[in-house]
């Protein structure tokens, strides 16, 4: 163990001494991780190839003093997550704030004037606002006098958003050559390795005290992702009768907890991998499960520790479970890094052509399309076996917290929250079954388990007033921040599989049209008859009730909550269908109409 004890000092200082560089940031907001991976790996490229004349850092842009060092910088790369309805993602809700006003005042043309930039954003086409927050930030630092280097990349996550940042780097490098902004090392580069195994300092700690290690941090405010709160577990329970899937109803107690909530916000629960693939991924590196360490970033990187921090010495075997993303596929700079580490010759040369751009489609033959892990393509390179220090700094993405619907009322259950959770369970093509870290973990709590947590607002909010009428769409999991109205004048469109196994929260939903808090419950079974019926089909045979909830005499709001890939577009399709049937209107009318609910405020959607 002794080579994963070794401190990286020396680069550290290489680096500390190196001030006379000219610098870059390259600064990245994300919400599930992948703008982070982005920003390491550019950094690792980058830094490779003109280490010499620049000293590039990267920096979440939540820990960026933006306002007194961007108009100073020289050159900057953002990797922008889109979150929800084209708004930024938490960490880069105060820099949109600030950009965007300075844009919007018109009295800073040249704020930004010699600042050259590269903006890559990253989203899903699955959603509307495809990849909005990149072109918006670029859009703003344009307007602000800023010169863009290149242009705008844009990675989909619904596809191959690895390739797109691939592309987008194979365009940046040219286009930085030609500028004048940074110079090329001379000779060949060690590519990746070096910046690479420099991710962490590691020191082994032999003699830990044992109570000191793995222990829960202290609990937080709940506010944010920095300072979770430790909530109780009251209840676990299973809320289908039968069948073979799962879906449990988790209740945690949030007393103490400095957030509060309302119908429609999130919960994000910071989940831990279970035994089995924690102790397979200690055999895939090498070491014991009881190995006791310390992880420090050296400087200047000291801000991106993960969250909750790797604050003192842990055992591997917390640092896997609570810190490591395992089950993942591994990106190319994964697959590199590992390459970088591989004492088999042809394992390394496999790996490297894995992650080349000629090895495309072994990649996707390999990784993409089996959906393989990080920890089972470990397992098929044994000869790979990383330092601690770039595997938890490079190769494994921080595991990071996982986002519910809030499905309990704020109003019955003020220092409670409700969970209602799809237990993800599948079995992949290599025989792998999946079990999804989040949902799985959520369903082994028991009574008595605390859980690191906080709230998150979200726009998805139904309208204060209990009398204004409301058309909820809410399908499966769907229907989790339903639960949460309050009841009034509403059309709830509930859709699963069978009436007798799957047709979650039934009594409750049945109590609350019999007390008259809903007027009506609409529920969808697509396999208790020979052809499927969904949620939308029941919308478009209610036409009228629906449409006189939404037009705009009548002023009522949609929501629609769930599946993004199919279910949340089939209902937007059926919306003009039922416009054209309750007013009679031509097509290109209802399209107007269903925009005009959108650009009103009174269409809303949570979709995943
Ligand atoms: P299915 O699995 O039988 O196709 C909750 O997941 C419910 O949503 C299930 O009954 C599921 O039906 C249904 N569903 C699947 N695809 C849908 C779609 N495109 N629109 C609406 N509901 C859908």
């Amino acid at each position: 163990s002794a080579s994963h004890a070794r401190s990286n000092g020396a680069l550290a200082a290489q680096e500390a001494e190196a001030d006379t560089r000219e610098k870059c940031v390259i600064l990245f907001g994300t919400q599930t991780g992948t703008a982070e991976r982005f920003a390491k790996s550019l950094r690792a490229q980058l830094e490779s190839k003109y280490g010499g004349s620049t000293a590039f850092e990267v920096l979440d842009i939540e820990q960026y003093d933006f306002a007194s060092q961007l108009p100073k910088e020289k050159l900057v790369f953002l990797l922008m997550a889109t979150y929800g309805d084209g708004d930024p993602t938490d960490s880069a809700t105060e820099f949109w704030t600030w950009l965007s006003e300075a844009a919007e005042s018109g009295a800073q043309e040249d704020l930004l004037q010699g600042v050259t930039f590269g903006v890559f954003g990253l989203g899903n086409r699955q959603y509307e606002h495809f990849c909005a927050m990149g072109k918006k930030v670029s859009n703003a630092m344009k307007s602000l006098g800023a010169t863009e280097l290149l242009r705008r990349g844009e990675g989909d996550d619904d596809r191959d958003i690895d390739e797109d940042f691939d592309k987008w780097c194979a365009e940046l490098f040219p286009a930085l050559d030609s500028s004048s902004l940074v110079q090329q090392a001379e000779g060949p580069t060690d590519v990746m390795s070096a910046a690479f195994l420099a991710a962490y300092d590691v020191e082994e700690v032999p003699d830990a005290p044992p109570l000191q290690v793995d222990r829960l941090p202290p609990s937080g405010t709940g506010l944010n992702s920095h300072s979770p709160f430790l909530a109780t577990v009251t209840t676990v329970r299973e809320l289908h009768a039968g069948g073979d899937r799962s879906c449990v109803h988790v209740e945690l107690d949030i007393s103490g907890c400095k957030a509060t909530y309302e119908a429609g916000d999130h919960v994000a629960v910071f989940a831990e991998n279970s035994d089995a693939v924690v102790a397979a991924a200690a055999a895939a590196l090498g070491l014991p499960l009881d190995f006791c360490f310390r992880l420090s970033l050296p400087s200047p990187n000291k801000h991106s520790l993960p969250e909750p921090a790797v604050a003192g010495s842990l055992t591997l075997r917390c640092a896997l479970a609570r810190y490591a993303d395992l089950l993942s596929a591994p990106n190319k700079a994964a697959l590199l890094a590992l390459a970088a580490c591989a004492k088999d010759a042809g394992e390394a040369k496999r790996l490297q052509r894995l992650a080349s751009v000629e090895g495309k489609d072994d990649y996707h033959a390999y990784v993409v399309g089996p959906k393989r892990s990080l920890l089972e393509v470990m397992q098929d390179f044994p000869s790979a076996k990383p330092s601690l220090g770039a595997f938890f700094g490079s190769i494994a993405p921080h595991l990071q917290p996982r986002y519910y619907s809030i499905s309990s009322a704020p109003q019955l259950h003020p220092k409670a929250v409700h969970i209602t959770c799809a237990v993800v369970r599948e079995k992949m093509p290599t025989g792998r079954v999946h079990e999804g870290v989040a949902s799985c973990w959520l369903a082994r709590l028991r009574e008595g388990d605390r859980v690191p947590c906080f709230l998150r607002h979200s726009t998805f909010k139904l309208p204060r007033d209990p009398a204004t009428p409301v058309v909820m769409v809410g399908p499966g999991t769907g229907l989790a921040p339903f639960r949460g109205k309050k009841l009034g004048a509403g059309h709830l469109f509930f859709g699963c599989r069978n009436r007798k196994h799957d047709f979650i929260y039934e009594d409750e939903l049945e109590a609350a049209v019999a007390q008259g808090a809903i007027t009506q419950l609409h529920a969808a079974f697509s396999r208790d008859q020979v052809q499927k019926e969904y949620v939308q089909h029941h919308m478009e045979a209610h036409a009228n009730e629906v449409w006189s909830i939404l037009c705009d005499s009548a002023g009522g709001y949609l929501y629609v909550c769930g599946d993004a890939k199919n279910m949340a577009k089939d209902v937007h399709r059926a919306l003009h269908a039922i416009a054209v049937k309750a007013t009679g209107c031509s097509d290109s009318k209802a399209e107007e109409l269903v925009k005009r609910l959108s650009d009103s405020g009174r269409y809303h959607k949570d979709v995943w």
